[in-house]
């Protein structure tokens, strides 16, 4: 299949993998309509369900306790119902983009939960029978050692801050899908800790219909047994699974994962692609993308694949872990169909690679 040269004449690729799972985007800014022509045909056309990138996170969703800010959600929100597109709430519970007050230093534990109450019953409330699901806890794993990521919450709750925030969520809206979204959880180590958590959860009584694994990986780097080993190992706790941020970066980033606190200077020789992504390098992208596509499309892979973002000029990889420019996804700054586009639709008609 050719690579076609627009958006409006490309074949839609939530259309073409819907026997199998559903392709979304992040959508960033603050309304889906102040996005370009191109981008909003982009949007519509390849995606049937949306993630807020940023505007549902709790501090720019809830900056001020009792006085929730829903202008942008409620346009994403809208911009996706008048599409007939899902929405994934984009998350209730995470220690970055945190309001002040929701975890002030020395809280007690009742006043702690009192106020993840009021957060998560403002905003999954506001939005109650009208999304597909949420991220309700956002990386709280460690990344390496310990079991759970020394977070406020944990230490104003305690090791059950995530069950109680499953909990309130499911008060909160008892139609939404309930996951739990975090990044590496495919890499063995994280993924036992993953695992022990979701466990506990299930254990607990918790709503958990599904594990996201975000999916920002590098090129070259691609943990494709690990991938494939993860699906099943979540897919055995009767979990769907989604993969909720994919993005290949094609610039390296040693030892960054992917938490944003990290930050580095790069100097502008770094900024290896910012003409444009060398053919080989697009072809290597291609490939890489077209086998992750035929893992998610084995029988009861996954039931979701989000991208990060609608195309290249819109990714978070422009900016982190510093400056430089990026070429993460299917589609270029142009909205244009990148090689890695009609690889992953090529993808669908050749079964996995053993
Ligand atoms: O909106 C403010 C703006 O008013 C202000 O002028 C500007 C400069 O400070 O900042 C703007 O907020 C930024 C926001 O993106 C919106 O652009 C934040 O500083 C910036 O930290 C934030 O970055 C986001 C990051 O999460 C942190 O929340 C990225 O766009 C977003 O792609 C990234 O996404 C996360 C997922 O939510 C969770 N998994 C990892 C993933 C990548 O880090």
């Amino acid at each position: 299949m050719s690579v076609l040269t627009s958006p409006a004449s490309s074949p839609s690729l939530w259309r073409t993998f819907a026997q199998r799972f559903q392709v979304g985007a992040a959508v960033g800014g603050r309304s889906p309509d102040s996005l370009g022509s191109g981008e909003r045909e982009l949007c519509v056309r390849h995606f049937d369900v949306l993630t807020p990138e940023n505007c549902m996170k709790p501090g720019p969703v809830h900056p001020e306790r009792g006085r929730p800010d829903f202008s942008a959600s409620d346009a994403l929100v809208e911009f996706a119902e008048r599409h007939g597109q899902g929405v994934v709430g984009h998350c209730l519970s995470w220690h970055q983009q945190c309001p002040d007050w929701l975890w002030p230093a020395g809280i007690d534990r009742q006043s702690a939960l009192a106020q993840l109450s009021e957060h998560i019953h403002a905003v999954a409330g506001h939005y109650r029978g009208r999304l597909q699901g949420w991220d309700v806890v956002n990386e709280a794993v460690a990344d390496d050692g310990e079991f759970l990521r020394a977070t406020p919450a944990l230490r104003a709750i305690g090791p059950d801050h995530v069950l109680r925030a499953f909990e309130l969520a499911r008060e909160a809206d008892p139609n939404a899908e309930l996951y739990y979204n975090d990044y590496n959880i495919e890499q063995p180590a994280k993924r036992q800790r993953t695992l022990r958590l979701l466990r506990e959860l299930l254990a607990a009584g918790a709503r958990v219909d599904g594990v996201g694994i975000q999916g920002h990986w590098i090129l070259d780097q691609v943990p494709f047994g690990d991938i494939r080993a993860a699906i099943a190992e979540y897919r055995a706790l009767g979990l769907k699974v989604m993969i909720t941020e994919l993005d290949v970066d094609v610039v390296d980033r040693p030892d960054c994962g992917a938490d944003i606190s990290v930050q580095r200077a790069y100097a502008p020789a770094a900024d290896l692609y910012r003409d444009g992504l060398p053919d080989a390098v697009a072809a290597r992208q291609a490939e890489q993308y077209a086998e992750l596509f035929r893992i998610f499309g084995e029988p009861g892979a996954v039931s979701r694949v989000t991208f990060w973002g609608l195309h290249d000029g819109m990714s978070w990889l422009n900016t982190w872990p510093g400056k430089r420019t990026n070429h993460p996804l299917l589609f270029d700054r142009a909205c244009r169909p990148k090689a890695a586009f009609a690889a992953v639709l090529d993808s669908i008609a050749s079964p996995v690679r053993r």
